[in-house]
């Protein structure tokens, strides 16, 4: 069954953007091989990522990401069956987000960045929202 999932995390002080760097290469190589597409947000200080793919191999991925000492506290905000994906062609895009940046702000609405910093605290959004903010950034 198709599904998606997201999450929140808390970046490692320690977690370079080449440590960044490093994770997209083997998540574009290792997502390949079991047909997982997605996108990881990162700022500073968070992680927020979107899987997308056959569910067991979603929850194998999850289990493992969540052991990495380049993160922790990781928050699942939704695991929820899909008709199709929202990222078809990324194995795994990544996207700086700097919350303070006025490019940032311009891209989307106060709600919608208002939504956007609650979902970053790991408050509830339903699933389909969190993939729609989320899409904002890769319009
Ligand atoms: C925030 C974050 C997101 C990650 N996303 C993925 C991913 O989508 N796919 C993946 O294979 N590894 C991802 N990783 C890396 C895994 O935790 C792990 O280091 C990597 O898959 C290598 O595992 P292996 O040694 O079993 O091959 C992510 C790590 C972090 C910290």
């Amino acid at each position: 069954m198709l599904a998606q999932l997201f999450y929140v995390s808390k970046r490692s002080p320690k977690c370079s953007d080449e440590d960044i760097e490093k994770i997209l290469q083997i998540s574009v190589e290792n997502n390949a091989k079991k047909n997982i597409t997605g996108v990881l947000l990162y700022s500073k200080e968070k992680f927020l990522q979107c899987i997308e793919g056959e569910l067991s191999h979603l929850l194998a991925l999850y289990d493992k990401i969540k052991l990495d000492k380049r993160h922790s506290e990781a928050i699942m905000l939704g695991l929820v069956p899909v008709k199709e994906r929202n990222f078809p062609s990324w194995q795994m895009a990544g996207k700086s987000v700097d919350l303070n940046k006025v490019d940032f702000k311009s891209q989307m609405s106060a709600a919608e960045s208002e939504e956007f910093e609650n979902i970053l605290s790991g408050k509830a959004s339903s699933a389909e929202r969190v993939g729609k903010i989320i899409q904002l950034f890769f319009r």
